[in-house]
């Protein structure tokens, strides 16, 4: 079978490569097809970010020429899907000539070699380590220089290059000297991105369908009814969204698909709506953005969407994919089950007779779609759509909790998050999400019942603790024991009363190690002797 070639842009010039099976990844072809193996293989499951390349695509709701830059790991997404997009990796920040030095208005810039000022500062402070791990830093630091230096002209917080960092893992030395990188490069003299000849550019290639755009092998429909109708035509089909877990079963599992759907240039799932009581989510909005939009209508979430997996998994990722796959461990359900989202599911009625083909949709909460372990109600020839989360009413007191073992780049042992409305003194309705206590995403229900209607109390938090930790009977694995979930699922609850009450609650960030009882040090064999 012939498969669809790729083609992107890379240094100003057109790539095109053909015959491209569908699970070939974006590494597999920059290593082995392109032989640019500056992007390094870590773990292939992207946790590591030694594999990070930098993605660009038209964002059209910022300006005609207006450009989106992504970091993301090359080693799970599929090459296929960066068809029409522009790439850089490490090696082409000082090869790709649209990037330049800036100059005053109307001065050509001069040509030069010199070092992009993310690689400079990595330099200057000593921020350059392995040849593994800092292929990867540099594109994480070049997405965040590309957006907030050069697109918003603003300096780089500690706090953002924290967060920019979060998916890129040294195995032995200090974040430090990087951390000051990522602060320094926004006070070296500026190189940008000529958006408006890539703009061009990529308008142009969008515009011209490559031969063989239609191969059956990798199916990528542009409008929502051309996906449905792919769906109920395909229904063996893979589904992929950002591929944040699919990816995994291609390179862990040695997977192969014949024929892969992939979801994410279907302009409609694309959207983020606001209505006056909802805000309606495309399944596929990248995660980075649909937490954007949550954020936006409750800034207190910004904490737990940051840990979200790292940003290169929260750039590729979508929402409705992490719904659709529906991991008991996946953060996103608990949450969306406590705002008391809604998830749309559509498919394709073909034409009977006389009557046409159209699209038909139906409704139901989140937590509905469950039936087992990452099983679901969906049928053979439905794709989830949308997800519909309500805004917040007046009073709402919401908390968001991860439990891992480390705090960035990390999977839950536990998640839960509890939405409660308390007027007067009496809780009015509760509703709470929980991850990593079942084989689903899971609502705690009896817990619900515990609070709701009952005062804000110790006593009825304490009730509804007992409640709480023995709702569910969860396994125990190499995250968390048995006991440990459920005694940390109490404790969550104790600690929203306590925050609800304004008294100091132990948070990371708060803490401070110098203020801490000195830990007992060990013995030396000299003081023993
Ligand atoms: Fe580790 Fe890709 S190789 S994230
Ligand atoms: Fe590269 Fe630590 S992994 S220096």
């Amino acid at each position: 079978m012939q498969h669809r070639p790729i083609r992107f842009l890379r240094r100003g010039q057109l790539v095109s490569l053909g015959n491209v099976t569908p699970t070939h990844t974006l590494l597999e072809l920059l290593r082995e097809d392109l032989h640019c193996t500056g992007t390094k293989e870590g773990c292939g499951e992207g946790d590591c970010g030694a594999c990070t390349v930098v993605l660009g695509e038209l964002d059209p709701a910022q300006g005609p020429d207006a450009i989106k830059y992504r970091a993301i790991n090359s080693c799970i997404r599929l090459a296929h899907s960066i068809d029409g997009m522009a790439l850089w990796t490490a090696e082409d920040l000082t090869q790709d000539p649209l990037i330049q030095p800036e100059t005053p208005a109307g001065e050509a810039p001069a040509a030069d070699n010199a070092l992009h000022p993310v690689q400079q500062a990595l330099v200057q402070c000593h921020g350059s380590q392995c040849g593994f791990c800092t292929p990867g830093f540099v594109m994480s630091l070049f997405g965040l220089y590309q957006s907030q230096v050069c697109q918003q002209g603003q300096p780089v917080s500690r706090s953002q290059a924290v967060e920019a960092l979060s998916g890129n893992l040294c195995r032995c030395t200090g974040y430090r000297p990087i951390f000051d990188a990522a602060e320094a490069m926004a006070e070296l003299p500026r190189r940008r991105v000529d958006e408006a000849t890539l703009a061009r550019q990529l308008r142009a290639l969008q515009s011209e369908p490559a031969a063989d755009a239609d191969a059956p092998g990798y199916l990528v429909p542009t409008t929502l009814q051309a996906l449905l109708q792919a769906r109920q035509q395909h229904p063996k089909a893979q589904v992929v969204a950002g591929c944040t877990d699919v990816g995994l079963w291609v390179t862990k599992q040695h997977r192969q698909f014949e024929q892969v759907l992939d979801v994410t240039r279907a302009a409609e799932l694309r959207r983020v709506e606001p209505y006056p009581h909802h805000i309606a989510i495309g399944a596929a909005v990248p995660l980075t953005d649909a937490f954007a939009a949550l954020e936006a209508d409750r800034p207190g979430l910004h904490g737990f969407a940051a840990r979200f997996a790292g940003l290169p998994v929260r750039n590729s990722g979508t929402l409705g994919g992490n719904v659709a796959n529906g991991s008991p461990i996946g953060d996103s359900m608990p949450l969306l089950i406590a705002l008391g989202a809604n998830i749309v599911l559509m498919r394709w009625e073909p034409a009977q007779g006389r009557k046409p083909g159209r699209i038909t949709h139906r409704e139901m909460p989140l937590e509905s779609l469950y039936t087992g372990y990452r099983q679901n109600v969906m049928r053979p020839d439905e794709l989830l759509a949308w997800i519909k989360v309500p805004r917040p009413a007046p009073g709402e007191l919401l908390r968001a909790y991860k439990i891992s073992k480390r705090q960035d780049d990390d999977i839950s042992a536990v998640c839960l998050v509890l939405r409660l409305h308390i007027t007067d003194g009496v809780v009015q309705s509760a509703s709470i999400g929980v991850g990593g206590v079942a084989a689903t995403p899971v609502r705690a229900r009896a817990t619900e019942a515990a609070l709701t209607s009952q005062p804000w109390t110790e006593a009825t938090v304490a009730a509804a603790t007992e409640v709480l930790r023995a709702e569910f009977s969860p396994i125990s694995d190499m995250r968390a024991s048995s006991a440990y979930r459920r005694e940390v699922l109490g404790n969550l609850l104790r600690r929203l009363w306590l925050d609800s009450q304004g008294l100091q609650t132990v948070e990371l960030r708060h803490l401070d190690p110098s203020a801490l009882d000195p830990l007992p040090h060990s013995v030396t064999p000299k003081e023993a002797a």
